[in-house]
């Protein structure tokens, strides 16, 4: 019975959303670089560390500001087509968190070795 609790126990803190983070109290228009790495951080599960990836998740470091967020507006409003999941990604930020999205990785050097990079392994 015990045992039978702890799982239980294990399975309901598993269930815990990692990604409750209260991004609405963001109301306004601007991000510290704080707020912007936050909301930058659910984008490295599939774009890499810094968004560097390459491989077939497209790489997003480095690439003009004005391109990326295009991008992710064009996705927010179901303008892409071939889309497989960034439509429904974006719709979770407002126009103003993809703004500052698309300059953070904006503002990433796609080739920097620097200490933050160990998490992965480069791809040659
Ligand atoms: C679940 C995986 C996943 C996550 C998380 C994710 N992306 Fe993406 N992203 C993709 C895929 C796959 C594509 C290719 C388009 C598609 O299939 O939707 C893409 C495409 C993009 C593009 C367009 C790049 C191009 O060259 O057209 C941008 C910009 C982008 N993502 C930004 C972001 C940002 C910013 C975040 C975090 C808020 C993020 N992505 C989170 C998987 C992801």
């Amino acid at each position: 019975m015990k045992r039978i609790l702890h799982m239980a126990a294990s399975a309901l803190l598993g269930a815990l959303p990692l990604s409750g983070v209260a991004l609405q109290c963001l109301a306004e228009d601007t991000f510290s670089s704080e707020q912007t790495a936050l909301m930058a951080g659910s984008c490295a599960n599939c774009h890499g560390t810094d968004g560097r990836l390459v491989g077939s998740v497209p790489t997003i470091a480095g690439r003009p500001a004005a391109v990326l967020e295009a991008r992710l507006l064009a996705f927010k409003r179901d303008e892409v087509g071939d889309a497989t999941i960034m439509d429904r990604i974006a719709k979770g930020f407002t126009d103003a968190e993809l703004a500052a999205l698309a300059s953070h990785f904006s503002a990433i050097d796609p080739q920097a070795d620097d200490a933050t990079d160990t998490e992965q392994e480069p791809q040659e």
